[in-house]
């Protein structure tokens, strides 16, 4: 079964916990020496959709499921100042985080917003890009977001999203508590392309991240997307 919205809450408010206590960085992807170090801790996930995707000064950005802002600060940073960067989570301990770090380091640029998704509460064609770094498997109505990407996009926009994929999908698999570790929720490689071509999206590249630890079957990387 589908964890329910008040699972991943607790869920994610625990790994923020956990986090505080170990106050290292566990993504091996991400680029810790261009972000303050407090920033680099936040990273939650074990990809990096912004190595795949260069930006322009004034794009306009939007990280769905941007838990404490780790991906919304490197955009910033890598972008400048005139690249406006919003970041969107269900948990609201994450976005206050975010929102500290936000006015610690005067990154002026950025916004969180607390909400769940979808949908999106956004005008249509609003973003340059639109990433996803390791939401997108939580995520239960996969259609519904992929179509809302495709709606706030604009045309020729792009959209990053980092994830699991597997040989069969993960809507069910046994045991809650290794619902999160084996990335419950999952779907397979080819039925995200074929949900993403029927929302407008176009699948240009899968890039395979190679990673040790990683059940059979299971592979992990960007999807990365076109809307035509
Ligand atoms: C593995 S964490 C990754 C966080 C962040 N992208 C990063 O790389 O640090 C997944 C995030 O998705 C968020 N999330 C899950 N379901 C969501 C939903 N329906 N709406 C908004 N955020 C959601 C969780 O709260 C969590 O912060």
């Amino acid at each position: 079964m589908f964890p329910n919205r008040e699972r991943i809450i607790e869920h994610y408010r625990q790994v923020l916990a956990t986090n505080d206590e170990q106050l290292t960085c566990c993504n091996p992807v991400y680029p810790v020496q261009e972000v303050p170090e407090d920033i680099a801790i936040h990273s939650l996930s074990t990809l990096q959709p912004l190595n795949h995707c260069a930006i322009n000064p004034n794009d306009r950005i939007l990280d769905i499921g941007c838990g404490a802002g780790a991906d919304c600060f490197l955009a910033a940073y890598r972008g400048g100042r005139q690249t406006r960067i919003i970041g969107i989570d269900i948990v609201e301990e994450l976005i206050c985080r975010a929102r500290e770090l936000k006015q610690k380091h005067n990154l002026r640029n950025i916004e969180f917003i607390h909400a769940e998704v979808p949908p999106l509460p956004f005008e249509n064609g609003t973003f340059d890009i639109v990433m996803m770094n390791y939401s997108f498997h939580l995520i239960e109505h996969k259609s519904s977001i992929l179509g809302d990407i495709q709606r706030v996009l604009v045309t020729g926009g792009k959209a990053i999203i980092a994830d699991s994929f597997t040989p069969r999908n993960l809507y069910t698999i046994a045991g809650e508590g290794n619902w999160f570790m084996a990335a419950g929720g999952a779907i397979a490689e080819e039925e995200f392309k074929a949900l993403s071509k029927s929302s407008g999206l176009l699948v240009e590249h899968f890039i395979q991240e190679h990673l040790p630890f990683l059940p059979e079957g299971q592979v992990i990387g960007y999807m990365i997307c076109k809307k035509k």
